[in-house]
C-alpha cells in the first residue's frame, strides 16, 4: 500500500471515531429530564427516604407500609411524638423510640421529625415565605449534615443518614431533587425538633 492510501485509510478511520463521539455525546450520552426523574425515583425508592419521610400505616400482619397518600409528606402535623425517660431507654435496652407512623425519633439528641421534602410552597421543600429551597442548599445539607445546607447552621439531626448520603455523586444528588420536584405537593406543617435541654421525657 502506499503511503498516501495508508494515511487516508488511518485519517478517515480516525474521522470514523470522531463522528461516533460526536454521535454519542450528542444523543446517547446526554440523558434526557424523564431519565433523569426516573432515575431520581430509583435512588429513593432504594436509599430508604420512605422508611422516615413518608407516613406509615398498618399493613398486613400489622407490618407497616408507606402511606402512598401522604408520599414524602414527613412527620404529619398533630401526630404525637414518644413520651419517654432515660430511665426508659435504658431499661429497655434502647437508644431511640419512634413514632407511631415512623416519622419521628425521640433519643439522646431531643426529638427529630422527619421534614416534608414535597414542594409545597408553604411548609414544604420549596421556595417557602421562610426558607427558598434550591438544589444547591439540598445537596449542601445532604454533603454537610447542615441545616438547609447552610454553613452556619445547625446539625441536621439522627436518624437522617446524611453521613452514608453524602457519598452520593452530584449526578445522584440533582436526580433526587429532580424526582421531588416531581412529588405531588402535600401542605404539612412539620414541627421544628425538640432540643434535649428541653426533654418531651415525662417528669418523674
Ligand atoms: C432513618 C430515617 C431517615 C431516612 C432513611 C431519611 N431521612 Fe431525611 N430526615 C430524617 C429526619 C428525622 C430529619 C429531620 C432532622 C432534623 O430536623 O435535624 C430529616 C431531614 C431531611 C432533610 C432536611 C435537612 C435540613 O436541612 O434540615 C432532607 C433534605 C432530607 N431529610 C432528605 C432525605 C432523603 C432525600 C432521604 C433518602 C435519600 C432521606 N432524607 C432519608 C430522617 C430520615
Amino acid at each position: 500500500m502506499h503511503f498516501k492510501h495508508k494515511l487516508f485509510y488511518i485519517m478517515s478511520g480516525g474521522l470514523g471515531v470522531l463522528a461516533l463521539q460526536v454521535f454519542f455525546l450528542l444523543f446517547a450520552g446526554s440523558a434526557t429530564a424523564e431519565d433523569i426523574v426516573k432515575r431520581g425515583k430509583y435512588l429513593v425508592d432504594i436509599t430508604g427516604c420512605h422508611d422516615c419521610h413518608t407516613p406509615m400505616k398498618e399493613g398486613p400482619e400489622g407490618a407497616p407500609v408507606p402511606d402512598e397518600t401522604l408520599l414524602l409528606a414527613g412527620h404529619p402535623v398533630g401526630v404525637p411524638y414518644p413520651i419517654w425517660t432515660p430511665e426508659d431507654l435504658k431499661n429497655r435496652n434502647t437508644m431511640a423510640m419512634f413514632g407511631p407512623q415512623l416519622t419521628v425519633a425521640a433519643g439522646p439528641w431531643g426529638v427529630s421529625f422527619a421534614t416534608n421534602l414535597t414542594p409545597d410552597k408553604q411548609t414544604g421543600m420549596a421556595d417557602t415565605d421562610h426558607f427558598k429551597w434550591t438544589e444547591e442548599a439540598f445537596i449542601q445539607a445532604i454533603r454537610t449534615g447542615k441545616h438547609h445546607g447552610q454553613p452556619n447552621g445547625r446539625d441536621i439531626l439522627p436518624p437522617m443518614p446524611w453521613p452514608a448520603y453524602k457519598h452520593a455523586t452530584d449526578e445522584d444528588l440533582k436526580a433526587i431533587w429532580a424526582y421531588l420536584k416531581t412529588l405531588k405537593p402535600i401542605k404539612n406543617k412539620v414541627p421544628e425538633p425538640v432540643p434535649p435541654a428541653a426533654p418531651p421525657a415525662k417528669k418523674e
